[in-house]
C-alpha cells in the first residue's frame, strides 16, 4: 500500500486509521471520523451541517495543511481545498460535492474521476452561450471564456447575489480581467451600479459589431429600455426613431463620422463607455454638439442667436437643443406631437419665459441673416450693420494707404534749403 503512509499523515489524529489501512472504502472512513468529530465540540463540526457533505470529502479537502502533503506545492493545495461551507453559502447549497464529482469517494482517488460540466445541468443558459462570442472568438488572439470565468468553480453566487452590489462589482472585475481596456469611465453614470451584462447580454453575448449584438442600433430600445422605460418608449416613435427604421439594420456610427442621413440611436447621443449623468457641468454643451453633428445648419444658425452664444459659454439655463425640441420625443414642428407645434410652443417657451405670448413665439430660435425672405429685419440689419463696417473698414484703410505714401513722398522729396537746417 505505497499510499498508506499518506493517509495515515491525511486523516485527522482522532480518526482511527486503522479503518483505512484495512481497505475500507473512504466513506466509512469518513463515516467513523465524522463521527469523532461531532463528538468533539469543534468549530468544524458545529457549523457544517451534515447533509452538504455526506461523502466527508471536507475532511480532507476543508485542511490546506493535509493536502499539501500531496500536492508539490502550496498553490496547488489552496487551489484544492473546497468546503462544504463554501459549497452550502453558493448557489449549490441544495447540491454534495458529488452531485458534481463522482468516482472520487474512493482514496486514492481513482484516475477516472469524473466531474460533471455546468452545462450539463444549466441547458437552457448552455445553448445561449453557444451561440455567442464567448464560446466562438472572432480572433484567434484571445482563448473563449468558459462559464467557471465568470462565475467561478465553487463560490457560484445565486442570480439575486449577481444582482446585488457586490455581485455586480465581482462579475464586472472578472469581465474587465480580460477585457483590460474596457471599464467604463469614471464619470459614467453606470460605472459603479451596473452590470456589463446588462448591455452585453450575459451569456448570448455579441460582437458589438454584429446585427445580432444587444446594443446593435435597433435593439438599443430594448436593451437600455429594462432600466429605462421612459426613454425607451418615446425614442422608437419620434423622428429619430421612425428614420432608424426605415434606415435598417446598421453598425453603431461612432460619433464623430455621423452624417445626417444617419439616423440616432441611444448611444450616438449619449455615448457608449463614457455617458454623462444630464447634471454634469459638460452635458449640455455635449448633447448639443452631438445635435450639431447632424444638424449643421440648424445648429450653426442656433449659435447664432443668445440661446447659443449663451450655451456655448457654458449657460444651464438659456434654451439648449432639447430645451425645446426634446430629448426622446423629438418630432418636426409642424407635427401636433411636436413641443414646438404651433398648439404647445407658447408652453415650451413659457417654462423658462413666463411672459410668452403669440407675439414673443414668433421670435426665430434659428435665423438667418442671409436669408431675406425668412429674417427680413434681420437681413436689413445684417446688411447695414456689415455696409457700415466694411465702409469704415475701407475707408480708414484707403485714408491710412494714402498718408503712408505721402509720408513716403514727403521723405524723399529734397528740401527747399538744401538739407540745412535752421
Ligand atoms: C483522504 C483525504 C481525501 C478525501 C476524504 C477526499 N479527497 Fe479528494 N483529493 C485528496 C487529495 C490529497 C487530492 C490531490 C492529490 C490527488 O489527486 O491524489 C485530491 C484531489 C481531488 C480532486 C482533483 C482531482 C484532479 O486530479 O484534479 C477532486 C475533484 C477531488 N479530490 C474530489 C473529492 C471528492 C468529491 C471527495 C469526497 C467524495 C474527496 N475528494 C475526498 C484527498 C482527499
Ligand atoms: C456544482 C458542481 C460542483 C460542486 C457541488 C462541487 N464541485 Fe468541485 N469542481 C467542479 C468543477 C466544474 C470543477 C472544475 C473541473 C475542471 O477544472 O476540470 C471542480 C474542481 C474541483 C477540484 C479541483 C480543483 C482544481 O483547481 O483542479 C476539487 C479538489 C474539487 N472540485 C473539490 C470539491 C469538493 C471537495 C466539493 C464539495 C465540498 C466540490 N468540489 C463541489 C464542480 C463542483
Ligand atoms: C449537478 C447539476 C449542476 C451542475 C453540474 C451545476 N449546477 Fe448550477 N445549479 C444547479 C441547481 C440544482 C441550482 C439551483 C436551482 C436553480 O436555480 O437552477 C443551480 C443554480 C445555479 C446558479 C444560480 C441560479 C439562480 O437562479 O439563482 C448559477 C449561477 C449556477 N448554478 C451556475 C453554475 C455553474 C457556473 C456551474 C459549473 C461550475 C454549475 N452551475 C454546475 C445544478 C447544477
Ligand atoms: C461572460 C460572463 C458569463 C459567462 C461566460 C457565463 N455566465 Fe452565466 N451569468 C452571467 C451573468 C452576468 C449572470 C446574471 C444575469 C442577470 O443578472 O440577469 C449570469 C446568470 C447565470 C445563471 C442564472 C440564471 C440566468 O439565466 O440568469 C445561470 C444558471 C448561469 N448564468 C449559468 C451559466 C452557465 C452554465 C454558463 C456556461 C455555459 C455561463 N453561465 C456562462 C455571466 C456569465
Ligand atoms: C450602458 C451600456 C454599456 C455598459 C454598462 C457597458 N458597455 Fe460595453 N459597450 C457598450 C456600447 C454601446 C459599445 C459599442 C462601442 C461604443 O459605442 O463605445 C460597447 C463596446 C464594448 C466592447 C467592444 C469594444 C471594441 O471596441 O471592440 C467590449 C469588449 C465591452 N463593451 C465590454 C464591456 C465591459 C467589460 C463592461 C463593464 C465594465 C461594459 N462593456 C459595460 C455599452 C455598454
Ligand atoms: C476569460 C476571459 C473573458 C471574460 C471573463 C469575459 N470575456 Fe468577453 N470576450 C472574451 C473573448 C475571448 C472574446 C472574443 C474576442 C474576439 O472574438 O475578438 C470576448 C468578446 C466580448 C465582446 C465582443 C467584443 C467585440 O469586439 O465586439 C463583448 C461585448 C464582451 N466580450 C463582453 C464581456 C462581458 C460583459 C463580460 C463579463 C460579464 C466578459 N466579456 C467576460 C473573453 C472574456
Ligand atoms: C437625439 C439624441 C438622443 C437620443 C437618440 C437619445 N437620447 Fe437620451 N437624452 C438626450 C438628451 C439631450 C438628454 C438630456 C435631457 C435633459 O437634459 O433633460 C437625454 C436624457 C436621457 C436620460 C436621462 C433623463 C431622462 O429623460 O430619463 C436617459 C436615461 C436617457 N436619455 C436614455 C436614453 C435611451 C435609453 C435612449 C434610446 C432609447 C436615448 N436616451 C436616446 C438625447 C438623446
Ligand atoms: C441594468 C440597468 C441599466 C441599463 C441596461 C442601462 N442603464 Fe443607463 N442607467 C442605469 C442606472 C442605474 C443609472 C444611474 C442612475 C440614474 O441616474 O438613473 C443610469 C444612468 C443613465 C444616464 C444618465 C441619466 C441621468 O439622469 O443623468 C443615461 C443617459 C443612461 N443611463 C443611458 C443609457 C443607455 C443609452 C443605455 C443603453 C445603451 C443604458 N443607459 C443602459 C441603469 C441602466
Ligand atoms: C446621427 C445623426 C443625428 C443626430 C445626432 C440627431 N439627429 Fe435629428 N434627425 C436625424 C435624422 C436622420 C432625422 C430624420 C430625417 C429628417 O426628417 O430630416 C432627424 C430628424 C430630426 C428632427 C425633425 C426634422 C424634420 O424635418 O422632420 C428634429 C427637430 C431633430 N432631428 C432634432 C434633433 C435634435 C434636437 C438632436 C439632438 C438632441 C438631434 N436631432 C440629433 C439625424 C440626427
Ligand atoms: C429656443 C428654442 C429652440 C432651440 C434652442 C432650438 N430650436 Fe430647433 N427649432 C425651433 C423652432 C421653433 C423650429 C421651427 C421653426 C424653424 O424652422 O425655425 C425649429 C426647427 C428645427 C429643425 C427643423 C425641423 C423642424 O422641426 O421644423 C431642426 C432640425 C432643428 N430645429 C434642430 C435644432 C438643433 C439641432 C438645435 C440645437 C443646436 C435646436 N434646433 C435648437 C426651436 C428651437
Ligand atoms: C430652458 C429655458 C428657455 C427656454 C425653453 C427658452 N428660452 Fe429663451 N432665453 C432663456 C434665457 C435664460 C434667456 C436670457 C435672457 C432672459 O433671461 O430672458 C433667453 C433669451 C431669449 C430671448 C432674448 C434674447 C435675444 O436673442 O434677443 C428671446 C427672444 C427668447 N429667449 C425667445 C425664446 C423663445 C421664442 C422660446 C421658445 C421657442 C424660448 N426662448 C425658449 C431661456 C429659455
Amino acid at each position: 500500500m505505497p499510499r498508506l503512509f499518506g493517509l495515515r499523515v491525511l486523516i485527522p489524529t482522532n480518526t482511527p486509521l486503522l479503518a483505512a489501512s484495512r481497505g475500507l472504502t473512504l466513506a466509512a472512513t469518513v463515516v467513523l471520523a465524522g463521527a469523532t468529530a461531532l463528538a468533539a465540540p469543534s468549530a468544524l463540526a458545529a457549523q457544517a451541517p451534515a447533509d452538504h457533505d455526506p461523502d466527508g470529502c471536507s475532511l480532507c479537502h476543508g485542511e490546506v495543511e493535509l493536502l499539501r502533503q500531496h500536492v508539490p506545492t502550496l498553490a496547488d493545495a489552496e487551489r484544492f481545498t473546497v468546503t462544504e461551507e463554501v459549497i452550502a453559502a453558493s448557489a449549490h447549497v441544495d447540491e454534495s460535492c458529488s452531485s458534481c464529482h463522482s468516482g472520487y469517494t474512493r482514496w486514492p482517488h481513482p484516475d477516472d474521476g469524473q466531474t460533471e460540466s455546468c452545462v450539463s445541468c444549466h441547458e437552457e443558459q448552455a445553448e445561449l452561450f453557444d451561440l455567442g462570442i464567448h464560446a466562438h472568438p472572432l480572433s484567434t488572439s484571445m482563448e473563449p471564456a468558459a462559464c467557471v470565468d465568470c462565475h467561478g468553480t465553487h463560490a457560484v453566487r445565486t442570480l439575486e447575489q449577481l444582482r446585488d452590489t457586490a455581485g455586480i462589482h465581482a462579475m464586472n472585475a472578472n469581465c474587465v480581467s480580460c477585457h483590460e481596456t474596457q471599464s467604463l469611465a469614471l464619470h459614467d453614470p453606470h460605472a459603479d451600479s451596473v452590470s456589463c451584462a446588462g448591455c452585453h447580454s450575459p451569456h448570448d453575448t455579441r460582437g458589438v459589431g454584429q446585427a445580432t449584438s444587444a446594443i446593435a442600433p435597433m435593439s438599443q430600445a430594448a436593451t437600455c429600455g429594462v432600466c429605462h422605460e421612459e426613454a425607451a418608449e418615446a425614442f422608437p416613435l419620434d423622428a429619430h426613431g421612425a428614420a432608424l427604421s426605415t434606415s435598417g439594420l446598421r453598425t453603431i456610427p461612432a460619433l464623430d463620422s455621423v452624417g445626417y442621413d444617419a439616423a440616432p440611436t441611444c448611444t450616438t447621443c449619449h455615448g457608449g463607455h463614457d455617458m454623462l449623468a444630464v447634471e454634469a457641468p459638460d452635458a449640455i454643451v455635449l448633447h448639443v454638439d452631438g445635435c450639431a453633428n447632424c444638424h449643421m445648419v440648424e445648429a450653426e444658425r442656433y449659435f447664432g442667436t443668445y440661446h447659443g452664444k449663451a450655451t456655448a459659454l457654458g449657460s444651464h439655463v438659456v434654451a439648449s437643443c432639447d430645451d425645446c425640441h426634446g430629448a426622446h420625443g423629438i418630432y418636426a414642428s409642424t407635427s401636433p406631437e411636436s413641443w414646438l407645434h404651433e398648439e404647445r410652443v407658447i408652453e415650451t417657451c413659457a417654462t423658462c419665459h413666463e411672459q410668452a405670448r403669440p407675439a414673443f413665439v414668433s421670435y426665430d430660435s434659428h435665423p438667418d441673416p442671409m436669408d431675406p425672405d425668412r429674417n427680413g429685419p434681420l437681413f436689413m440689419a445684417f446688411i447695414g450693420m456689415n455696409t457700415l463696417l466694411f465702409g469704415v473698414l475701407i475707408v480708414f484703410g484707403l485714408h491710412t494707404f494714402l498718408w503712408w505714401v505721402r509720408i513716403l513722398i514727403d521723405q524723399r522729396r529734397p528740401k527747399a534749403d538744401g538739407g540745412h537746417h535752421g
